[in-house]
This record gives C-alpha cells, structure tokens and sequence, in this order.
C-alpha cells in the first residue's frame, strides 16, 4: 500500500528555542494525521525534536543531509549512523538547493542512498528540473537522468524504502507552484520509470511527493492527483497553522 506523507523541510531555519515552540504548536493542531507526518529540522535540532515527537502516532523525524562515507576526516559532516542514532527515519537527499550551492554529483548521491538504506534510514530523494530545462520541454529526460544515476541501481528490496519528491526548482520558494496538472504529469511519468526499471507492483507502492511553494490554499488540489501521495514543504512548514492545514489536505 502508497504511503501518504507529508515531509517539512525547515532548511536553515529555527534555533533550538524556535524550534521546540514550533514543533509544541504543530502537535497541538495535528492530532491525527491521515498520513505520516515527517519533520526534518537542521541538525542542531534533531535530538530535541525526536523527543518530543516520541509516542506520537504517525510522526517521523528526518534529516535534511548525511554524507556519502561511513566515518572518517570529513570536518563539519554527518553520517548515516549518526543520523539514525539520533532518532531519524527519514533523510532528504539530492535536494536542489545542495545539488547546486554544494556542488553534489549523482555519484555522491546514489552513495549517499547506499549509507541511508544500510542505516536504515529511508531516503526521501528529491528530483526536478531547472526552468531553462522546463521551458525547453526538456523535464522528463532530465528526472529520468536523475532517478537512474541516483536511484535505480537499488535491488528492488532497497528501492520499496526509498520515498521520491518531485521539485521543480523553478517553483521552489518562488510562489509559482506547478499547476496539479503539471504536476500529475511529471508523478505519472516518474511512476512510469519506476515500473519500467522495478514492475508495476512496486511503482504501484511507491510514494511520490511534490514540493515547490506547496502550501494551504493548493496542497488539497495537488494532493487530490491520482499519483501526487503527499508534499515537501518548504516555508508553509515553519507556520504550525499552514503546515496543520497542508497535512489535513491529505485525501
Ligand atoms: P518551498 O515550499 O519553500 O517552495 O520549498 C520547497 C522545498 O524545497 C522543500 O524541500
């Protein structure tokens, strides 16, 4: 069965005290998801928000990065094993903003999905195109390239862990969402890909989030599109009100 799950990705935002207040508010306001709920909140707040969603039904903690290697001389880094110590289930990567202001290859990202499946963390991995490649009716190809250079090389064991989020980065904290046409479109494509590489069964199963100024007033409509199984948000997930209206949008 698809999982629906709703992921808020703080980014750089929130200090322990921020943070604590916001995750208090949005526990108040969600009392009982329809889906999972998953909080990704930057590293300084992991253990502190992994305690306080303990014993709360359909609440998950994520991180928002690890690195591609076990351990070593990698100052300012965190592992896999670190992260799931911690508390996490979940770990975004090949978000857009660290493909390209951290310079992350496919390469190090299908190691990174390598660390995350073998610490059992499962993988919330982000995929979506430029709006140069948008505009050159170029999308569908590029995510292919993406998914099959970060993604398929899993067994199919491995893969069912993985969660994919479509972000388009030209609507990514710019106010232009997709439209849920275009984004049904690119979901049924990348499901597509999944039963070409994996079977239909498995694509069937596979959860696919939208993310890119997904927020109260369009998460109902994006969410009612047969292959859009929930959202990454961004900024509506530092607003308790927004992020619990987002999560009551799940159908
Ligand atoms: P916004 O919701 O702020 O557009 O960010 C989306 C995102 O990048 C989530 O990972």
């Amino acid at each position: 069965m698809r999982q629906q799950i709703v992921a808020g990705n703080w980014k750089m935002n929130n200090t322990l005290s921020e943070g604590s207040a916001l995750v208090s508010s949005i526990l108040e306001k969600i009392t009982h998801p329809k889906g999972l709920v998953v909080i990704a909140p930057p590293l300084t707040n992991l253990l502190s928000v992994g305690v306080q969603l303990n014993g709360h039904e359909g609440f998950h903690l994520a991180a928002q990065n690890c690195h591609h290697e076990t351990r070593g001389a990698y100052t300012g880094e965190v592992s896999a094993s670190m992260i799931a110590e911690a508390g996490a289930t979940f770990v975004i990567l090949g978000h857009s903003e660290r493909r390209q202001y951290f310079h992350e290859t496919s390469e190090m990202l299908a190691a990174k999905v390598n660390q995350a499946i073998s610490h059992s963390l499962r993988p919330v991995f982000c995929c979506g195109e430029p709006l140069e490649i948008r505009e050159a009716d170029k999308h569908a190809l590029y995510v292919e390239t993406q998914l099959r250079e970060g993604l398929f090389h899993l067994d199919e064991a491995s893969f069912r862990k993985v969660v994919i989020a479509y972000e388009p980065i030209w609507a990514i904290g710019t106010g232009r969402t997709a439209s849920s046409g275009q984004a049904q479109e690119m979901h049924k494509t990348i499901r597509n890909l999944i039963a070409d590489q994996y079977g239909a069964a498995v694509a069937e199963d596979t959860t696919i989030l939208y993310g890119g100024s997904c927020n109260a007033q369009n998460a109902a409509e994006l969410f009612g599109q047969p292959d859009v199984d929930g959202g990454l948000i961004g900024g509506a997930s530092l607003k308790a009100d927004d992020f619990a209206t987002i999560v009551n949008s799940l159908s």
